[in-house]
């Protein structure tokens, strides 16, 4: 008789908590002593002396030539755009699914977004979609590596080279990962990570550009340092930047963060291999497969789909009952465009499609699988519940047997919210 589930008034399978996040050591209290006695808190000069070290330890890390600490996965992406020259009247390709500051940057630089949809096997950015959607205005496309995926850079490097459009690759989720034996990041013309509070290093908030060209290295360094020349800069004509430099404090903590990562990154990846066996093993569960040619695999959240009809309730309700279990999980990003963020109504996104020739009203947007995803299949576990051990995992597949072999009831239910 299997035991009665959580939501509908049982014991919940799990009681005691995952692990927190963020993780912390002596190491980020040494780099913040170190920062509060040098009396050179901020990021001006830019590069201070915390920003050299950790730009050149992360530049190392992925395998960039170049790296440009930023304030914020945003305004790394934003700077990005504008390095490229990106400007009002170009479009951007940006996936159906991903955060809001994919698309935003474009809108920073007047530049009309263009949303492609995601493939369902690793809910990146399909290529052929990208394909369908080249103009002579695109002036950029921005893959997304999303939760623990990477986006089929063979097939995107392939479109940048045959338009002569260049990539830039949002890593946010995944600072580490490698395609191919490559950091991400280095794959296209620029990569811009984040170091948000959730992100799988953190600072609280803080981002990171990588490229290999010497041109756009200098072009980053002066936008994210209000428009200042350094010496020896060959860039032609004046840019007009921000202060987007990140603190010492950022970089003490994150040149932590890095030494720690490597074995969070094992650790991780040891556990989703043994989530997607057991996942996988469940009626209506298919966890999303690991591509071979990612070969270091970094989890930000490990997704995974369900198939409703096979597993005969709503993923809705599969998520609240899991929940209920005592697993955190939620049902990932909502198709962008349609993203409280991101609203189309405003007037900075009517102007930049204006400004690329469209009518914002007539424009339709069509991205099924980003929908489907969103609405019927997407499960995301958050990176530090694979921080922990072994039972940690043994749990969260047990919480997912148990609630697919109370499916029936649960479907049957009536719980106070729809869903
Ligand atoms: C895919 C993606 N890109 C960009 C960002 C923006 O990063 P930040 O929050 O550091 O500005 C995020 C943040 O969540 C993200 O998930």
């Amino acid at each position: 008789m299997p035991s009665t589930l959580a939501i509908l008034g049982g014991l919940p399978l799990r009681t005691r908590p995952f692990s927190t996040w963020p993780v912390f050591d002596a190491r980020e209290r040494e780099q913040l002593d170190d920062v509060l006695t040098s009396s050179n808190w901020g990021g001006f000069p830019s590069p201070n002396r915390k920003a050299t070290e950790f730009a050149a330890a992360f530049a190392a890390y992925q395998g960039a030539r170049f790296a440009i600490p930023t304030t914020s996965g945003t305004s790394a992406l934003e700077v990005a755009l504008k390095a490229l020259g990106v400007g009002a009247g170009d479009e951007v390709i940006v996936p159906a699914m991903t955060f809001a500051a994919t698309p935003y940057a474009a809108v920073a630089c007047m530049a009309r977004p263009i949303f492609a949809d995601v493939s369902a096997a690793n809910a990146c950015i399909d290529p052929d979609c990208v394909k369908r959607l080249i103009t002579r205005r695109t002036k950029a496309i921005i893959p997304v590596h999303y939760g623990a995926s990477l986006a089929d850079l063979d097939a995107l490097a392939e479109i940048s080279r045959a338009h002569s459009i260049p990539l830039v690759e949002d890593c946010a989720h995944v600072p580490g990962a490698r395609f191919r034996e490559r950091g991400v990041g280095t794959h296209g013309a620029l990569g811009c990570f984040s170091f948000q509070s959730t992100k799988p290093m953190t600072a609280g908030e803080g981002g990171m550009i990588t490229t290999d060209d010497p041109d756009f290295e200098q072009r980053c360094q002066s936008l994210i340092n209000c428009g200042r020349r350094r010496p020896g800069d060959t860039f032609e004509g004046p840019l007009m930047g921000a202060n987007y430099r990140m603190t010492e404090w950022q970089c003490g903590i994150l040149l932590a963060q890095l030494a720690r990562l490597p074995e969070q990154i094992e650790r991780k990846s040891r556990a989703a291999a043994r989530l997607r066996e057991g996942l996988g093993a469940i009626k209506g569960i298919s966890p999303i497969a690991r591509d071979p040619r990612v070969t270091r695999e970094v989890i930000y959240a490990f997704v995974f789909l369900v198939d409703e009809s096979a597993l005969g309730v709503s993923r809705n309700r599969f998520v609240r009952a899991m929940r209920a279990e005592g697993i955190p999980c939620g049902v990932g990003n909502d198709p962008v465009y349609r993203s409280a963020l991101f609203p189309r109504e405003s007037p900075a996104y009517l102007k930049a499609c204006e400004l690329a020739g469209a009518s914002a009203a007539r424009i339709t947007i069509d991205c099924p699988v980003a929908e489907r995803l969103f609405e019927h299949a997407m499960v995301a576990v958050p990176h530090e519940c694979l921080l922990g051990d072994d039972r940690d995992v043994d749990d969260i597949i047990a919480a997912a047997a148990k609630v697919a072999s109370g499916a029936a009831e649960l479907a049957a239910a009536n719980l106070d919210k729809s869903g």
